[in-house]
């Protein structure tokens, strides 16, 4: 399940690389004019540094884990290189899917709710606890290594967007309750746990993963030591209930550590761009950006300096990787309005615009800069357009 479009990429640079290694020959310099324009005229001075890497994977055309409970499509370095950073998980629970007792040995958890209703539990190191009900536009944070589970309420399949802070991380590779359990002794066990060595004959041998279960009551049952405190720092956040910065072309909602305080080391975005939008030119100085599109269509074009850029078309289900301080641009596509979820890898969001940077400086700097008139200066946007229709 090596990434198509991602290894498509991987190609098309190799063989522009290799251009650019053979290119000094005459005999590639005899053919040059079959060579496509945007290889040949690569100036020299450029050819030193590295293509762009490819920035989009389909995750939801991956082929995932499928069990009883449900299923799960990821995509880490393995899958998508450039996403060093974060990796994603697509999931689907069915009615009753239980995503099994776990923890993240080296990645906090941040997760996007696009369907139905799901509970989650969750204890922290302090020992405070917590079990919450998130429905879609709702966002959860698990800190690293804190222990977690999740049950889906139903009475449809819910389906949310997991996401990582490191790259490297491996939903199939977690910390799951029945793989430890399942490879220590029945004796130790029975010492641990108040049951004599024979209960434990029966509990899975391997990591069991997403099991179906039963849906839960609608009324949390009580959690099993009821003396547990509760936890100081939710880690829900209804994001889709937030009042969003609203643009001619579109709105977005973002999340910070500001508005949600457990929240250490991500910022999570949902941009709505209506049909014809343009999010402008800019960059985050601090972030990588992971997106994820949820419905409609978008171009994204990416500037990572030495003449490097590269646009890709995205639709839902599609992820993109842009890398941090890279400048980029988003065109909506098609008729349907987009919808993309976005995640930063800093707790606080930053960015620099286009139009923002040029109200920045004084006209005539601005005027020397590209040989514009005093006149065309004056008509140049003075503040950020975040998102344009
Ligand atoms: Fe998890
Ligand atoms: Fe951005």
């Amino acid at each position: 399940m090596k990434s198509n479009k991602a290894s498509q990429q991987d190609k098309r640079f190799s063989r522009r690389e290799l251009f650019s290694v053979a290119s000094s020959t005459a005999a590639v310099a005899a053919a040059s004019f079959a060579i496509p324009r945007e290889l040949s005229a690569e100036p020299q001075e450029h050819k030193h540094h590295a293509p762009l890497q490819g920035f989009k994977y389909d995750i939801e055309g991956s082929e995932g884990r499928v069990t009883a409970g449900g299923s799960a499509k990821e995509a880490n370095v393995d899958e998508f290189p450039i996403s060093e950073s974060m990796a994603g998980v697509s999931m689907r629970l069915h009615p009753g899917g239980l995503r099994e007792l776990h923890w993240h040995a080296i990645a906090a958890e941040w997760a996007y709710v696009i369907k139905g209703n799901i509970r989650t539990t969750v204890i922290s190191p302090s020992g405070e606890a917590e079990s919450a009900d998130f429905g879609p536009g709702d966002v959860w944070y698990f800190p690293k290594g804190h222990g977690h589970a999740l049950q889906c309420l139903g009475p449809e399949e819910a389906h949310f967007i997991l996401v990582f802070d490191d790259g490297h991380f491996s939903e199939f590779g977690t910390f799951s309750i029945t793989d430890w359990m399942g490879h220590t002794s029945p004796e130790i066990l029975a010492r641990n746990l108040n049951l004599p060595v024979s209960a434990f004959s029966s509990i899975p041998r391997d990591e069991a993963y997403i099991i179906q279960g039963n849906v839960p009551p609608a009324i949390p049952e009580d959690l099993r030591n009821a003396t547990l405190p509760e936890n100081q720092f939710p880690h829900k956040f209804r994001l889709a209930q937030m009042t969003p910065f609203r643009f001619s072309g579109g709105e977005e909602r973002i999340v910070s550590s500001k508005e949600f305080p457990i929240q250490k080391t991500v910022t999570g975005v949902i941009q709505d761009l209506k049909p014809g939008a343009l999010r402008e030119l800019h960059w985050h100085p601090n972030a990588d950006e992971w997106q994820y599109y949820i419905s409609g269509r978008s171009r994204v074009t990416i500037f990572g300096a030495h003449g490097r850029v590269a646009t890709e078309e995205f639709r839902p289900g599609q992820i993109a990787f842009i890398k941090q301080g890279f400048g980029h641009f988003v065109e909506q596509v098609g008729d349907e309005p987009t919808r993309i979820l976005i995640l930063f890898n800093s707790p606080v969001y930053e960015e620099i615009s286009l139009s923002g940077w040029l109200g920045a400086n004084p006209p005539a700097l601005v005027a020397d800069n590209f040989g514009f008139s005093a006149e065309q200066v004056a008509k140049l946007p003075k503040a950020s357009r975040g998102i344009l229709s």
